[in-house]
């Protein structure tokens, strides 16, 4: 990741060549960036973390992926608590962060780039946790290959019925 500057989404960045392929879900998430991201980033509805080559300008064809988070709270049963490693408490929910969108631009596909986003969305996750808690960080992917990918990277899933997948912080 050092050959990249991580940070979030300005007003002069120019999303509209990104693309993250054709694949299931991917051109959503490729509307999404163009689209609503830098509104909901404004908004403080999400924080939008951008990845470009350190030797290039923020331009269309220099963005290499991009990731959102929020914060999210769901509620507690006996899945969840498993699932995140917490005792017993007396309250109905818990706090965390949800990994909403995550997309590595065609061109960088394949290099475990998807895998260094995940990575740094734990640690910007941890590091706010620090300040003002939260225990997880969950991801909702569109289908059961993207599943697979993500269990790979250490996510367990909440219930068999429901793409849901959480990881403790
Ligand atoms: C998912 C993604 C971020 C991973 O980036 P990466 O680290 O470069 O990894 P790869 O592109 O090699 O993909 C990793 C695996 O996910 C699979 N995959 C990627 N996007 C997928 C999609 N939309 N639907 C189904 N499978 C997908 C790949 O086939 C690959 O599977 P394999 O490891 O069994 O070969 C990237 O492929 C991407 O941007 N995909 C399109 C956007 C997308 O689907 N985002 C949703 C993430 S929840």
């Amino acid at each position: 990741v050092s050959a990249f500057v991580v940070r979030t989404l300005r007003g002069e960045d120019d999303t509209t060549g990104f693309t993250s392929g054709s694949r299931d879900g991917a051109p959503a998430i490729d509307a999404y960036l163009r689209e609503q991201a830098l509104h909901e980033h404004h908004a403080q509805l999400c924080s939008v973390w951008i990845v470009l080559p350190r030797t290039a300008a923020a331009s269309a064809s220099s963005l290499c992926a991009y990731f959102t988070l929020s914060p999210l709270s769901i509620p507690l049963n006996e899945v969840v608590l498993t699932a995140i490693r917490l005792p017993e408490t007396r309250y109905r929910s818990v706090g965390g962060y949800l990994l909403g969108r995550l997309g590595v631009s065609v061109a960088f596909q394949g290099r475990q780039l998807g895998d260094a986003c995940v990575s740094l969305a734990l640690g910007i996750a941890k590091a706010a946790s620090e300040k003002t808690g939260g225990a997880f960080v969950a991801v909702d992917p569109k289908n059961d290959s993207l599943v697979r990918w993500y269990e790979r990277l250490g996510f367990a899933r909440l219930d068999p019925s429901r793409r849901r997948l959480v990881r403790r912080l």
